[in-house]
């Protein structure tokens, strides 16, 4: 199967696994970020969503069912997986064993091309794979939307990594079961705008504060945070406009704008959450530089002090080039539009 720009993921009972599956799948970029859950155990965010697939540091998942074993067995990047990750991990098996009506404990084993937790996506690519995987493992036949459900449950950012290219993530309405069934993602056609994004990778260790924590405490407290909301509703229907036109000008002042407010939302939360470092502030007027010296460039920043910065394939090497003397040392990536999550095939395994 061709993965190239796929539009999403094929569904999870394309074959049937007799003894496990194993899927692949990307980060992505939100232009317009999620931040802000209103129903923590479904996952629910407050705001809709929209973001690139990449075609790096894809995570690859295998799902193995292990009927006579006492417990799941969960490893990342090679070593057993503990504390948080782990719980987490064996909750969204237990979820996926719950739709399956099974009850055989799991083989997980998870291998990252990015570092874990340093704000760069991984568990949208994460739990996009172990979606994909588990779900194919246990029998579970799910379209597009309703994986994109399920891999919401791990990591709202996961369900859109289900697919290539452009997706939303739509927040829904309601509560309980109606808001479950109303938040899911989808892909965005975007036939004629293929821009690069040059990631920064600052810092990748990971981050003093999780985002989930980070987004519950901007939440309750934060006096920015419902304004940010708000203007976010206007920030993504002037985006998929942009997106449509093709602009990408447009489209990076108002990804900038909306990630910049976002971060201001944390900086205004009590205590104050700050993930940008010196390092993200250097890259950023090295960002400034580029625009002033006519090079249309835009940062975007998740919950990390690393920078993505949006510019035209063609000005990628300046633009890299800008970053590596903004913050000497640190490492560069140029990445693409990519493909969707996809189960690897039997040869592949
Ligand atoms: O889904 P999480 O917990 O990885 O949340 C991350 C949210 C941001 O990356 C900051 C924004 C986004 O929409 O991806």
């Amino acid at each position: 199967m061709s993965v190239d720009h796929q539009p999403g993921p094929a569904g999870s009972g394309e074959r049937a696994f007799e003894h496990g599956a194993t899927a692949v799948a990307h980060p992505n970029i939100a232009l317009i970020k999620y931040w802000g859950k209103r129903d923590e155990r479904l996952m629910i965010p407050y705001v809709d969503s929209l973001s690139l697939t990449l075609d790096v540091f894809p995570t690859t998942t295998t799902v193995r069912l292990s009927p006579g074993a006492p417990a799941d067995s969960v490893t990342l990047d090679g070593s057993p997986a503990e504390g948080e990750p782990r719980r987490r991990v064996i909750a969204f098996l237990d979820l996926v064993r719950e739709l399956a009506g099974r009850t055989e404990p799991a083989v997980v084993d998870t291998r990252n091309s990015v570092p874990t937790g340093a704000g760069l996506a991984s568990s949208a690519s994460g739990f996009a794979a172990l979606a994909l995987a588990s779900a194919a493992a246990y029998g579970l036949d799910l379209d597009p939307t309703a994986l994109s459900r399920l891999a919401r449950r791990g990591s709202a950012s996961a369900s859109r990594s289900l697919f290539g290219g452009f997706a939303i993530c739509h927040a829904g309405r309601g509560t309980g079961a109606a808001a479950d069934l109303g938040s899911y993602a989808e892909p965005v056609s975007v036939p004629d705008f293929d821009p690069a994004l040059v990631i920064a990778l600052v810092d990748a260790g990971p981050k003093a504060v999780s985002s989930r924590a980070a987004m519950r405490r901007t939440v309750e407290t934060s006096p920015l945070y419902r304004s940010w909301a708000t203007s976010s509703e206007a920030d993504l229907s002037q985006m998929r406009a942009a997106l449509q036109r093709g602009d990408l000008d447009a489209v990076g002042e108002i990804a900038e704008r909306n990630a910049l407010g976002m971060h201001a939302t944390m900086l205004a939360a009590r205590p104050a959450v700050r993930y940008l470092s010196p390092a993200t502030v250097a890259v950023l007027d090295g960002v400034l530089q580029l625009r002033a010296d006519g090079v249309p460039a835009y940062a975007t920043m998740d919950a990390g002090p690393n920078v993505k910065v949006l510019c035209h394939p063609a000005d990628a090497a300046r633009v890299a080039e800008a970053v590596r003397v903004a913050t000497p040392g640190c490492s560069v990536v140029t990445a693409r539009r990519g493909p969707g999550a996809r189960l690897r095939t039997g040869a592949e395994q």
